[in-house]
C-alpha cells in the first residue's frame, strides 16, 4: 500500500470515524473484506476500526486516500482535510477510466439465505469518478437469472442505501424493490430502459436470459446529503423529526412514485444538428438536472459538447471508438470505458469511424432538490428506519 506521505493521529477525525468509513465503503461499493483485499490490508485492523475497537488507522486512511472516488474530506477536521486535499489534489476537469482498468476493479459479490447457500450474484466494476462530484458509478454484471414470473426471495434484496439511483440497463435485467405499505415490485427492463429510485428502498437486480446481464448504477449524492439538511436531522430525535417531515408542506406534493421507470421510446431533444441526443429519463421530482440521454454520434463527425452547469458521467456503450478531448488533453474513449467531467467544462468528441457512436450520459447537480420534501417521500416508502439511518449510516448496504 502506497503511503500518503502524511501521519495521521485520532485525534484528526471528525466523531464516530467508524460510521463515517463505513459510509464512505458504501458509496464505493466496498465491504471490509473486498476493501481489505483490493489494498492489502490486515482484514482484522480494519474490522476492529468498524467496530470502534482498537487498530491502527494509519494503512486504513491511506488505502481510503488512494481510493479513487473517495472524499476523503468527510472524515477529517476542516483543518486537516484541507491539508490532505492541497497535498493529494486528485481533482482535474475530466476523469477518465479505460475499459481495462475497470476490469482489474471486478469482485464478485454472494448472495442467499445463508452462508453455505450463497452463490455470485453481482460482479462489480469501478469506472470514473471525480472525488468532487455526487456521482459514485458501478458496471455492475447480474451473475442470477430470474425469469420474473415468481417473487424474489427477500434474502437477494438489499438494504437500500443513502444515495439516490439512476440506473441504465444494457440487456434484459428485473429491478426488484419493497414498498413498506405495497411489499415485492419488479420492472422487467430492456437495453435503454431507466430507473430513478429514492434513497433507503431495498432493491436488487437479476438477469432475465441465461446469459449475464448488465447495468450502470449511478449513485450519487442527492438532496438529502446536503450539510444543512444533516444539521437538521443531527439537532432532532428521531421521534421529532419524523412529526417535523410529516407535518411539512412543500408546494410540490405531486406524488411521483418510489421508483420512476421509463421503457425507451423515441423523445428526440434537438441539441445539437450534429448529433443526436434522446433523453431517456427526465422528470426526477424536485432534480430537473438529474437526467439520462443517449447521445449519438455520426461517423466522421467532430462535436463540441456546450458546457453545462452540472456534473457529467459518459458511458461508452458502443463498439466504436472515439476520442474526447478537453483543454490540452484528450483521451481514447473506447467501448466500456468512461469519463467523469466537471461543470462547465468544454469537450470535443470526434468520431473518425466509419459508423455511429452511441454514448450514455448521466447528469445531476449536487445540493439540488428540496431535502425535506425527500426525506418525507423517504418515510412514506421505507419508514422511520431509514430516517434512523440518515442520522448514522452504520449499516452495510446489503448483508
Ligand atoms: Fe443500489
Amino acid at each position: 500500500m502506497k503511503s500518503s506521505g502524511l501521519q495521521f493521529s485520532e485525534l484528526d477525525l471528525n466523531p464516530n470515524p467508524s460510521a463515517l468509513v463505513l459510509r464512505l465503503l458504501n458509496q464505493v461499493k466496498h465491504t471490509a473484506e473486498s476493501f481489505a483485499d483490493a489494498y492489502n490490508l490486515d482484514f482484522k485492523n480494519l474490522e476492529s476500526f468498524l467496530n470502534d475497537n482498537e487498530s491502527t488507522i494509519q494503512p486504513i486512511l491511506d488505502s481510503l486516500i488512494a481510493h479513487p472516488g473517495i472524499d476523503i474530506r468527510v472524515l477529517f477536521k476542516p483543518k486537516v482535510a484541507e491539508k490532505i486535499h492541497m497535498i493529494t489534489n486528485r481533482e482535474s476537469k475530466v476523469v477518465a477510466m479505460s475499459a481495462e482498468d475497470s476490469m482489474l476493479s471486478a469482485r464478485i459479490f454472494k448472495r442467499g439465505s445463508s452462508e453455505s447457500t450463497k452463490t455470485p450474484f453481482y460482479k462489480y466494476f469501478d469506472t470514473a469518478v471525480m472525488p468532487s462530484s455526487p456521482f459514485r458509478p458501478e458496471l455492475i454484471e447480474q451473475l442470477k437469472f430470474f425469469d420474473g414470473e415468481s417473487e424474489l426471495e427477500s434474502c437477494y434484496f438489499n438494504n437500500g442505501h443513502f444515495e439516490d439511483q439512476l440506473t441504465l440497463y444494457l440487456g434484459n435485467v428485473n429491478l426488484h424493490w419493497i414498498e413498506l405499505n405495497s411489499g415485492k415490485k419488479i420492472f422487467k427492463a430492456s437495453k435503454f430502459d431507466t430507473s430513478y429510485k429514492l434513497p433507503f428502498v431495498p432493491h436488487t437486480f437479476t438477469s432475465r436470459t441465461h446469459s449475464v446481464g448488465r447495468i450502470l448504477a449511478v449513485t450519487y449524492l442527492g438532496p438529502i446529503g446536503s450539510r444543512s439538511f444533516q444539521d437538521l436531522i443531527q439537532k432532532n430525535s428521531l421521534d421529532d423529526l419524523c412529526k417535523i417531515l410529516e407535518n411539512y408542506q412543500a408546494t410540490d406534493e405531486s406524488n411521483k412514485p418510489v421508483v420512476l421507470t421509463t421503457s425507451t421510446k423515441p423523445n428526440l431533444i434537438n441539441l445539437s444538428e450534429e448529433f443526436q441526443a434522446t433523453l431517456l429519463l427526465g422528470g426526477v421530482q424536485g432534480q430537473p438536472s438529474s437526467t439520462i440521454t443517449l447521445l449519438q454520434f455520426p461517423r466522421e463527425t467532430e462535436t463540441a459538447l456546450s458546457p453545462t452547469a452540472n456534473h457529467q458521467w459518459f458511458f461508452n456503450c458502443s463498439n466504436v471508438s472515439i476520442k474526447m478531448s478537453w483543454d490540452f488533453s484528450a483521451f481514447m474513449f473506447t467501448p466500456n470505458s468512461s469519463i467523469a467531467v466537471s461543470p462547465q467544462t468544454l469537450v470535443t468528441v470526434s468520431n473518425t469511424s466509419d459508423k455511429t457512436a452511441e454514448i450514455v450520459s448521466f447528469a445531476a447537480r449536487s445540493g439540488e432538490g428540496d431535502p425535506i420534501l425527500q426525506a418525507k417521500r423517504i418515510l412514506k416508502a421505507a419508514g422511520p428506519s431509514a430516517i434512523s439511518r440518515m442520522r448514522n449510516e452504520t449499516s452495510q448496504w446489503f448483508n
